[in-house]
């Protein structure tokens, strides 16, 4: 079996996501293996599911550094040393300078619980009540300096319902984030999704009915 990808997962808080990603790389003849989750907050929960899963985990607060740049520093160096190719963010809570970005170029993913690029930022299921948008999801992307954007993996779509609250609709939208990111991840890590044009293309791949992903090239 060919080496599998050493990939990084940085999360602030519960995990719901590094637990999904952490499941799926433990199938045979995936691509990823999540090799080492870096938290900025010491009581995130993530960093025990990452721990009852063996994977080593490393706390890094960004309120020990006085700059941004160091931070990040210290972010990227933990990545070296854990011979790191790839990144997730999973909930991580913190925005990322062009530098760090630049640096992972390519070899960082991120979720969003809205259809990019539709509600950027925080409080998407609040603000989708608000529009009264009939359809929400999640998309997984290649991060950009810019916030919440940059080339689309995958996205899966989530029908708004008369009677959503926030949490009900936060609710399926998460179960959507579940499928699409170890999905995405295993794309990018197995090469079968690529960057042309700042745009991904795929190569043949099938996807579950629910999950939407770039049309392969003719
Ligand atoms: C998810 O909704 C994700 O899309 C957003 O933050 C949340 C993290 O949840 N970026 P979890 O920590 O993975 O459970």
């Amino acid at each position: 079996m060919t080496e599998r990808l050493r990939t990084a997962v940085l999360i602030s808080g519960r995990g719901s996501n590094l637990r999904t990603l952490i499941e799926a790389s433990a199938r045979p003849r995936t691509a990823a293996e999540i090799a080492l989750v870096i938290s900025n907050r010491a009581d995130a929960a993530g960093l025990a599911i990452a721990g009852g899963a063996g994977v080593p985990t490393n706390v890094i607060p960004h309120r020990a550094f006085s700059t941004q740049v160091a931070f990040e520093n210290a972010i990227d160096h933990a990545l070296q040393d854990h011979g790191i190719a790839l990144v997730c963010l999973a909930g991580f809570m913190r925005v990322l300078s062009p530098w760090f970005v630049e640096r992972w170029h390519d070899r960082l993913l991120n979720i969003h619980p809205s259809l990019l690029p539709a509600f950027r930022g925080l409080d998407t299921h609040r603000r989708v009540l608000a529009e009264g948008v009939r359809f929400t999801g999640c998309t997984a992307h290649l991060v950009r300096a810019e916030v919440d954007a940059g080339p689309i993996i995958a996205q899966a779509v989530v029908p708004v319902r008369q009677d959503d609250t926030e949490d009900s609709l936060a609710e399926r939208v998460l179960a959507a984030e579940h499928r699409c990111y170890p999905m995405a991840l295993e794309l990018i890590a197995s090469g079968r999704a690529r960057v042309v044009d700042e745009r991904v293309v795929l190569d043949g791949v099938m996807a579950p009915d629910d999950v939407v992903i770039n049309p392969a090239p003719e």
